[in-house]
């Protein structure tokens, strides 16, 4: 038997992964190396298609979802959460040189900021409040891919 919100564990080490990256783009902007730049645009390419997609993934179809179905007094929370994955999903692609800084900066905070309110705020939420079969599935997710 596992206790209410350990079913939360997977993501919560994804937060913790995501926070730590946050920390790294900071000091990458910060330094404004070119070539670090550079090589960091294709990092974030490639923690956006291995992780970071799956986890937004993960979120919306067994935490979101749900909230949208059956805690409905969460909609306004979990609505301004989505609007942070669609505006990280458009920032990768478009991740050039020419503003890598700004982008990157902008990027990090975004993150940070995102990933505190899910851990700090909406994961307490869920942990209390979600049916047995709602944590379940968010355990059982398998992605799509
Ligand atoms: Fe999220
Ligand atoms: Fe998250």
């Amino acid at each position: 038997m596992i206790n209410r919100g350990e079913q939360l564990a997977k993501l919560s080490q994804e937060h913790e992964a995501s926070l730590v990256l946050a920390k790294a783009l900071l000091e990458v902007a910060e330094r404004a190396d070119e070539q670090e730049l550079l090589a960091t645009i294709d990092k974030l390419k490639t923690y956006n298609d291995e992780e970071l997609e799956l986890h937004f993934q993960h979120e919306e179809r067994t935490v979101f979802a749900p909230i949208f179905k059956e805690h409905r007094e969460h909609i306004p929370f979990a609505t301004a959460l989505l609007k942070d994955h669609g505006e990280m999903r458009r920032l990768i692609p478009n991740l050039h040189i020419g503003a890598a800084r700004e982008q990157i900066h902008y990027f990090a905070e975004l993150l940070r900021k995102h990933t505190l309110q899910e851990e700090q705020e909406l994961f307490p939420l869920i942990a209390e409040q979600f049916t047995d079969e709602q944590l379940a599935a968010i355990v059982d997710f398998t992605p799509i891919h």
